[in-house]
């Protein structure tokens, strides 16, 4: 940074600092044996990283500035051939690390937070309603409760739903929504209310293995959570 940035940067700072800007802090750790990359969407507020790689046990703490809204998931068996990015599971579609405003392709599991600034509640919940593909935990650091889907629920999809990586392994389970597009699964036409669109036997295979996490669209009252202390949230792939 030259000398003229720098005091550009030090001024926006202070001026934000001023008007009360308020983040949050996710530290995006990698539990599994093999690298994973995770992704950001962001739906409201100011975007952030959209994507970087995580080697075996390592970290990366990102500042979110609130409000925000968005979703963070992670993609893995990734390779760079030929200079395109692209990964077996959680894939966006972008060609690069950065998936530059590009969601995931189902199956993946999504973390999703709705953050207040300083003075509202925070909500935060984890989706499997587009599918799982790698297990995840999330620790508010604070007097709000920790949330976690950490089964590994590809080695027991049933094969109506497994998403293979073309040499006998499993890496990502749909949910019946994704698989089937039909409206019992999705929650559209006769079933778009929360009262006609119940649990069916595909969903509750999901919630069984996952309590905390969504596992169709009207799961609400046992998979939202919510923080009134904006705290920062620790966000592990693998727990
Ligand atoms: C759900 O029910 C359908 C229809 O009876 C059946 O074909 C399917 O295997 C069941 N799936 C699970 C995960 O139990």
């Amino acid at each position: 940074m030259n000398m003229d940035l720098q005091f550009l940067y030090a001024l926006f700072l202070a001026t934000s600092f001023m008007h009360g800007v308020h983040s949050s802090v996710f530290t995006i750790k990698n539990n599994c044996p093999y690298d994973i990359a995770p992704a950001t969407l962001t739906s409201s507020g100011a975007s952030v990283t959209t994507g970087f790689e995580l080697a075996p046990q390592a970290s990366n703490s990102i500042n979110v500035p609130t409000p925000w809204s968005g979703r963070v998931w992670a993609r893995f068996q990734c390779s760079n051939d030929g200079g395109t990015f692209s990964c077996k599971s959680g894939d966006c579609g972008s060609g690069q690390v950065a998936c530059n405003g590009a969601g995931a392709i189902p199956p993946a599991t999504l973390v999703e937070f709705t953050l207040a600034d300083a003075s509202g509640k925070d909500f935060y919940d984890i989706s499997l309603v587009d599918g799982f593909n790698l297990p995840v935990s999330v620790v508010p650091q604070g007097d709000c409760q920790a949330i976690s889907c950490p089964a590994d629920i590809n080695s027991q999809c049933p094969t109506d739903l497994a998403v293979n990586d073309g040499s006998g392994g499993t890496i990502g389970c749909k949910s019946a929504c994704v698989q089937f597009n039909e409206p019992q699964y999705c929650c559209t036409g006769a079933y778009s209310t929360p009262q006609t669109c119940p649990p069916t036997n595909y969903s509750m295979f999901f919630k069984n293995l996952c309590p905390d996490a969504y596992s169709y669209a009207y799961d609400d009252p046992s998979s939202t959570f919510t923080c009134n202390t904006g705290p920062n949230y620790d966000i592990t792939f693998c727990p």
